[in-house]
């Protein structure tokens, strides 16, 4: 089968697009997909870079999310049978193989069933940030109607997604954003206001919008300024915090706890099956309802997937504003 793969970690062009062999058929509770579309996140951009180091399978096959078709259950198999459409995320992790192949095996407590009238397009890009999305939402910031949420970063994957959930769940949307088209997109999605964080300062202009602060701010930078965050934060805010991992910024004690404000951290590849389970249950209902539309930045071919690695490290690292969503990619 034609597959990415990786024989060291390093720069994209590491990555090898070529032959290898089929998947084993599949044992125990072990699906074997027939890929029809998978996404690309930037933890697979920092597996592939060695900036996140963890026991990789060599060769390694990257990518987390997956939509296909199953080809064979393994006699454990409880949930799908051959000719089930299904997504998934969390492979490519932890000594997993990953995504970007044409067939894969992957065990069933990580696939969900592909609601009818989904793409496979959007399924893929859905996965791994819309877990995401949903257990910092609900699992850990626990939002409510009604409340207000600032999402910074939200024309990327995750803040995207955070966004529409947000307004799903009756709360009130303010979205940073880096231009005036992105603005433009996100009102489009249903954020309540936007603001363009290279114009204007968004403390000052959370001030004006919410003046008792907002109950949940999820960060999506790799760099937070709890200073920015706590001032912007009401009485018993919840802040979200997900990535950086170098990070280590200064933190206003006082503030924050006088507010009774709490943080929350958290990967979501961490998150037991039945957790990401549950979150995938209101995803997939979400889709079916035309409620939740993930942000496709562009298609490409499997085979320029070193491409699409340089694009996304340029987004997510390097911040140029390139990508507004995801990127899907097609065996
Ligand atoms: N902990 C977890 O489980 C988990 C899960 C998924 C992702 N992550 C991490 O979360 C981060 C975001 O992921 P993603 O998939 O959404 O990445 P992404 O699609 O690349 O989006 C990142 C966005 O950040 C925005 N941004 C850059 N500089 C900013 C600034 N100074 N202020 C406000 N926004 C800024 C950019 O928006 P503009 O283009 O509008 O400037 C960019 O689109 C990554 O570091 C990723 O590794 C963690």
């Amino acid at each position: 089968m034609k597959a990415v793969y990786l024989l060291e970690p390093g720069p994209p062009e590491n990555l090898i697009y070529g032959e290898l062999p089929d998947p084993p058929p599949p044992t125990g509770s072990r699906l074997l997909v027939r890929v029809r579309a998978v996404a690309l996140n930037p933890i697979d951009t920092y597996l592939r870079s060695g900036m996140v180091k963890m026991d990789l399978p060599r060769p390694f096959i990257p990518g987390c999310d997956f939509a296909g078709v199953v080809e064979a259950v393994g006699p454990e198999v409880r949930l799908f049978e051959p000719g089930d459409r299904v997504w998934g995320s969390n492979q490519g992790l932890l000594g997993r193989q990953g995504t970007f192949a044409e067939r894969i095996t992957v065990d069933e407590c990580w696939a969900y069933p592909i609601p009818e009238g989904v793409s496979d397009e959007a399924a893929a890009a859905t996965a791994l940030v819309g877990i995401t999305a949903h257990l910092g939402l609900f699992r850990h910031a626990r939002l409510e109607r009604g409340e207000t949420l600032f999402v910074n970063g939200a024309s990327g994957g995750v803040g995207s997604t955070v966004v529409q959930m947000g307004k799903l769940t009756g709360a009130r949307v303010i979205a940073a954003v880096g231009s005036p088209a992105k603005a433009e997109a996100i009102l489009k999605l249903g954020a309540d206001y936007a603001i363009v964080y290279r114009d204007v300062e968004p403390q000052l202009a959370l001030r004006k919008i919410t003046p008792g602060g907002v109950n949940v701010w999820w960060e999506t930078t790799r760099e937070p300024d709890f200073d920015r965050i706590i001032a912007a934060l009401a009485s018993r805010g919840r802040v979200i915090i997900m990535a950086g991992r170098e990070a280590r910024p200064p933190f206003p004690v006082g503030p924050f706890y006088v507010k009774g404000g709490s943080i929350h951290g958290f990967v979501m590849f961490s998150a037991h099956p039945d957790e990401q389970r549950e979150a995938a249950e209101d995803i997939n209902e979400w889709l079916a309802a035309g409620k939740l539309k993930p942000r496709i930045d562009r298609v490409m071919p499997l085979a320029e997937a070193a491409a699409a690695h340089r694009l996304q490290e340029e987004n997510t690292i390097g911040k140029s504003g390139v990508l507004a969503g995801k990127i899907v990619l097609k065996p």
